[in-house]
């Protein structure tokens, strides 16, 4: 029976997954969805490759087409495509209404999960709707776009690591295509061990703004815990992949990535390269911030070769790095 049920979540995912891309075709979603995704540059190449749609403005368009096609209103509930009314529970209606919709695919393609983005600047609205956990989407194990990116990241040996789905969609339109995103949820391990199976290295492309950066701190340290590679790029102030590429043009935007790529000690120094240069207290913080990341790791080995590494660039004495290194190994047993 869970079996069964778990069928059916595909099949009625998979009909909605063609439904909003049908939508797009239609006079509403010309003129709002498919105009919306020229504007951002998007070709009809990538709309195809990443079920690219929209869902239309009204209560129950989808509702009303999933239960002729014969799905029930219980299944669509379970595959959080529809919600039902607080007040009068009878009642349900379609969880994405009037948004442009990115289909969450699994790694082997099947849609398991959409989100959703509003077209309009109404703040008192959220920017993206996401689908609710389910018993084919965990999201703490999925990661957006792995199913079209899986190939290029056993060829590349890296993967870029970018928040949204729309820095994926535009990586793409740049010609690289070895890019997931978390989706702007902090990652988890099971996230990481999903992209252990096909690279050993990880490149973190977060936003260039105070929460992408605080992210990034946080998903590096995770990413050396899980014993990956890590490299990150600082992007300009307020700049995201999507963003940079489109301001930049797909040559210069490949470069920026070759030349600014760093591995977390640099990573960090590059942050902090402008406080530091004033102010020694800071320069402390940075070198214990390091230290940190560096206990994280763990390969005893690459370890040592990573402090010895830290001790140079941060002109520091190798021994009392060590030092600190042990304190905070001791710390962690
Ligand atoms: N996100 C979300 N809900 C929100 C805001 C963000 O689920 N209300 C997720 C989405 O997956 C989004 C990602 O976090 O793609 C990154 O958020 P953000 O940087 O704010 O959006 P962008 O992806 O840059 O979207 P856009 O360029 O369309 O503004
Ligand atoms: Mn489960
Ligand atoms: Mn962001
Ligand atoms: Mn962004
Ligand atoms: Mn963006």
């Amino acid at each position: 029976l869970a079996f069964k049920e778990r069928e059916s979540l595909y099949i009625a995912l998979s009909f909605a997954r063609d439904f909003f891309v049908k939508n797009l075709q239609t006079a509403e979603g010309k003129s709002i969805g498919l105009s919306y995704f020229k504007e951002r540059g998007f070709t009809p190449t990538v709309i195809e490759k990443f079920d690219l749609g929209y869902a239309l403005d009204g209560w129950d368009h989808l509702l009303e087409a999933g239960k002729k096609a014969g799905f029930s209103e219980d299944i669509l509930l379970k595959a959080g495509l529809i919600l039902q009314k607080e007040s009068d529970p009878n009642r349900k209606y379609d969880r994405f209404r009037g948004r442009v919709t990115f289909t969450i695919h699994n790694i082997s393609g099947k849609p398991i999960g959409f989100g959703a983005r509003i077209l309009t600047k109404d703040k008192n609205q959220p920017k993206y709707i996401n689908s609710p956990e389910t018993p084919v989407y965990h999201k703490s194990d999925v990661l957006y776009g792995m199913y079209q990116a899986k190939k290029a990241i056993r060829d590349q040996e890296n993967c870029y690591l970018v928040e949204g789905y729309t820095d994926v969609v535009s990586m793409h339109l740049s010609g690289i295509e070895n890019v997931v995103a978390s989706s702007g949820t902090s990652l988890t391990e099971g996230q990481i061990k999903l992209i252990k199976r096909f690279a050993d290295q990880v490149t973190v492309l977060y936003d260039g703004d105070p929460a992408g950066i605080k992210a990034s701190l946080r998903g590096i340290d995770l990413l050396l815990e899980g014993g990956l590679n890590v490299k990150a790029v600082v992007f300009p102030e307020g700049e995201d992949p999507d963003s940079y590429s489109r301001k930049v043009g797909t040559e210069a935007f490949q470069s920026y990535l070759k030349e600014h790529s760093k591995n977390f000690i640099g990573f960090k120094i590059e942050l902090y390269q402008d406080e530091i240069a004033s102010d020694p207290i800071k320069k402390a913080n940075l070198i214990k911030e390091v230290v940190q990341s560096i206990s994280k790791i763990p390969d005893p080995i690459l370890r040592s070769v990573f402090a010895k590494e830290a001790a140079q660039l941060l002109e520091i004495g190798e021994e009392i790095l060590h030092t600190e290194l042990n304190k905070s190994l001791i710390k962690k047993q």
